[in-house]
Formats: C-alpha cells, sequence, structure tokens
C-alpha cells in the first residue's frame, strides 16, 4: 500500500510503487481531470500539485509521493472559485480545454509563491502546451488572477454548467444517446 493525502483525503493505492502518479489519479481513483497528454514530461496536461509544487504526474511514481499531499484539478476548488479557474473563464482562456486543467495547477501553483508574476515568470512557470493556442489570453487571465488574490479585483464566479452532460450527448445530431445516465457518458 502507498499512502498520500489526494484533496485533503487519505488514499491508499494498492498498486506497484513505480505506477506513475497519473495513472493513480485517472485510473484507481477516478479523478479523470488530470489529463493524460504525452506521458513523456514534455505537454503539462497532467499536471497536480504536490505539497503546493505543480509536477508532472507522469514522471511522478506514487513510491515517490508517499506521505505528500497531493491536489488535483478536482481539488483545486469544489464549486470553480479559485481565482484561476475564474479569470481563466472571465479571459476565455479556454477553448478545447484539454490542457486546462494542467494550466490551472501550473497557475495555481506559480501564484501560491507569486501573486504578481511577470509575463516572463508567468511563461517560465506555466510551459504547458495547448494546441489550440490560448496563451496570450492565459498570460492575461494569470495575472488576473493575481490581481484577484491579491484583493485588487473580484470577479463573478463562473457559472455552473447550465445543460445535464445527457441532455448535451443528445444535442449532437451524430450521436444518439437513449436514456443514458451522466456516468454511462464517461467523464473525460
Ligand atoms: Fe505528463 Fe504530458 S502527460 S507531461
Ligand atoms: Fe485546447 Fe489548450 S485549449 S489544448
Amino acid at each position: 500500500m502507498t499512502a498520500m493525502t489526494v484533496n485533503e483525503r487519505p488514499v491508499d493505492f494498492d498498486m506497484d510503487p513505480d505506477t506513475p502518479l497519473l495513472h493513480a489519479l485517472r485510473d484507481a481513483a477516478n479523478l479523470t481531470g488530470t489529463k493524460y497528454g504525452c506521458g513523456a514530461g514534455d505537454c503539462g496536461a497532467c499536471m497536480v500539485l504536490v505539497d503546493g509544487e505543480a509536477l508532472r504526474s507522469c514522471l511522478v511514481t506514487i513510491g515517490e509521493a508517499e506521505g505528500r499531499f497531493i491536489t488535483t484539478i478536482e481539488g483545486l476548488s469544489r464549486d470553480r472559485s479559485h481565482p484561476v479557474q475564474q479569470a481563466l473563464v472571465a479571459e476565455q482562456a479556454i477553448q478545447c480545454g484539454f490542457c486546462t486543467p494542467g494550466i490551472a495547477i501550473a497557475a495555481a501553483g506559480l501564484l501560491r509563491g507569486n501573486p504578481d508574476p511577470s509575463e516572463a515568470q508567468i511563461r517560465d512557470a506555466i510551459p504547458n502546451l495547448c494546441r489550440c493556442g490560448v496563451y496570450p489570453r492565459l498570460v492575461r487571465a494569470v495575472q488576473r488572477a493575481g490581481r484577484v488574490m491579491r484583493r485588487r479585483e473580484t470577479i463573478s464566479a463562473a457559472p455552473a454548467p447550465g445543460i445535464d452532460p445527457a441532455d448535451a450527448a443528445r444535442a449532437v445530431p451524430g450521436m444518439r444517446v437513449e436514456d443514458a445516465s451522466p456516468d454511462d457518458l464517461g467523464s473525460d
């Protein structure tokens, strides 16, 4: 058993200690907000906070994470109220969204130690790849989140999704889903 704290809850993983933390989180803990992009440390989609530091979870084994405090995107806030989440939405720094959890975690890690980062510091601390190219908006969003954390600005909380996932699937013409529950549709 490999014990750690994930999103403020104690967790024991009954897995090989060499298992990448990314796979333990996604496949055993069902925390699929953390994305599997490259699996090789290049993209940043898998970033989680480990004792407050943003790390690529594909490069960290659960053995190395033993006894540490892990925060995934699901634990950053329960209601999307973290300033980074609010600012990413407000600045429309999200397109397809695949990179967004990793970026939000990297930004949260940066702002935790430096709530007033320069553009250069943001680009250095958030090297995450975004195939949609949100980079200019991302800098604005992180600086805006910093202003919120310094109490220079407030952002209205991002609205909750206005549509049930099952209803969203029904609205896609090429995809028929009859009487499916949200669980049937998967979460990633
Ligand atoms: Fe970990 Fe790409 S999946 S850096
Ligand atoms: Fe699509 Fe970044 S928003 S990969």
